[in-house]
């Protein structure tokens, strides 16, 4: 069994984060969200991982995976996802695969999906009941098998989303080979699967059990980070002074807490500094990032990032990499603002 990751997709809804790194590099409780997809593969025994890149995409993740036994494959042109299969043929060769999107997040693991993969069955497919399915791919089933399968509907007939897990026999490389482009111009894995079932082939819907994320907008980020967030173990190995830590605090390597309050769940990354700060429950600091004499709560702050002498407290925000927020002391009173094309600001 082999596992193929995309990570090539463009993010476009979390612009403008994913204007200058790809979404799977972004972290959530202090890790790369791709991190979490190889440890669910790697668990459930799959060891020959090839993840494909972009041109654009590529550098980031080589940085974030270094130490991750991988194969990158290059899709030069976003494609779709059943373009994104058929470029990694070199690599899949005839072996049964898992095929997992590189931004979607499963509470436990990977494996009822593999189990389920069986003699006589094509595909399986992770499915997850939702509120909202016309975002997803959606399944039509009989019994335990999917009977029709639409990409994002406009007139869903069923509640149950296709999550970003599915293992395959090669046989849906020569079905992609077939595939014509969709009306919005991709080639779409939701289509080759439909092309499975059309052929007579058994393709299996699975429900997800624990919970399921996919990444794909600021508000998913953030409620990704509190979910893994609250099953934290706690751990200091960075200096605590003068503090408090409440519940389940990470402070990492290197990381500093000064004169400060933290109250957990609350991940503090390596080299980070929060000195006469409050870090409030589901707040993750990356590597390096500062918070001082600021007040943060329910955020992400990414590499670096600063939050310094700001006196209202900063709630449900993500700072990408090396962003700052400070306070301009002095007159005149105003705000002053470089924010990037389709940045984020509300202001009480
Ligand atoms: C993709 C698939 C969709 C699936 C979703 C899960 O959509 O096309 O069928 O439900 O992932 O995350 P995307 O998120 O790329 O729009």
């Amino acid at each position: 069994m082999k596992g193929l990751i995309l990570a090539a997709g463009r993010g476009t809804r979390l612009r403008p984060l994913t204007h200058t790194r790809p979404k799977p590099v972004i972290r959530v409780a202090g890790r790369p969200i791709i991190h979490y997809a190889l440890d669910n593969l790697l668990a459930a025994g799959v060891e020959e991982i090839g993840v494909v890149v972009s041109p654009e995409t590529e550098k980031d993740l080589r940085e974030a995976l270094s130490g991750y036994p991988v194969r990158y494959i290059l899709q030069e042109e976003p494609q779709g996802l059943a373009h994104a299969v058929a470029v990694a043929g070199d690599f899949l060769k005839e072996s049964p695969f898992v095929l997992y999107l590189g931004d979607n997040l499963f509470q436990r693991g990977i494996r009822p999906y593999l189990e389920a993969f069986r003699e006589g069955v094509s595909a399986v497919l992770a499915l997850v009941r939702v509120g909202n399915p016309r975002q997803f791919g959606v399944a039509v089933m009989e019994g335990e098998r999917i009977v029709r399968l639409l990409e994002k509907p406009k007139d869903p007939p069923s509640d149950l989303a296709v999550a970003g897990v599915y293992v395959f026999t090669p046989e849906v490389l020569e079905v992609i080979q077939d595939l014509k482009p969709s009306a919005r111009g991709e080639y779409e894995i939701t289509d080759a699967i439909q092309g499975l079932i059309d052929r007579g082939k058994k393709v299996v819907g699975v429900e997800v059990e624990g919970w399921w994320k996919d990444t794909g907008r600021p508000a998913d980020l953030l409620d990704a980070n509190r979910l893994l967030l609250e099953e934290l173990s706690p751990r200091v190995e960075g200096e605590v002074e003068e503090s408090q830590l409440t519940g389940r605090v990470v402070v990492a390597r290197g990381a500093r807490v000064v004169g400060s309050t933290v109250i957990g769940p609350a991940f503090i990354g390596e080299g980070a500094l929060v000195e006469g700060a409050y870090v409030g429950p589901f707040t993750s600091l990356g590597p390096g990032a500062r918070v001082v004499r600021s007040e943060v709560e329910y955020s992400i702050l990414e590499d670096q990032a600063v939050l310094e002498n700001v006196a209202l407290r900063l709630q449900e925000s993500i700072l990408g990499v090396g962003a700052e927020v400070k306070s301009r002391n002095g007159l005149p009173r105003a705000h002053r603002l470089i924010l990037g094309d389709l940045s984020q600001v509300e202001l009480a």
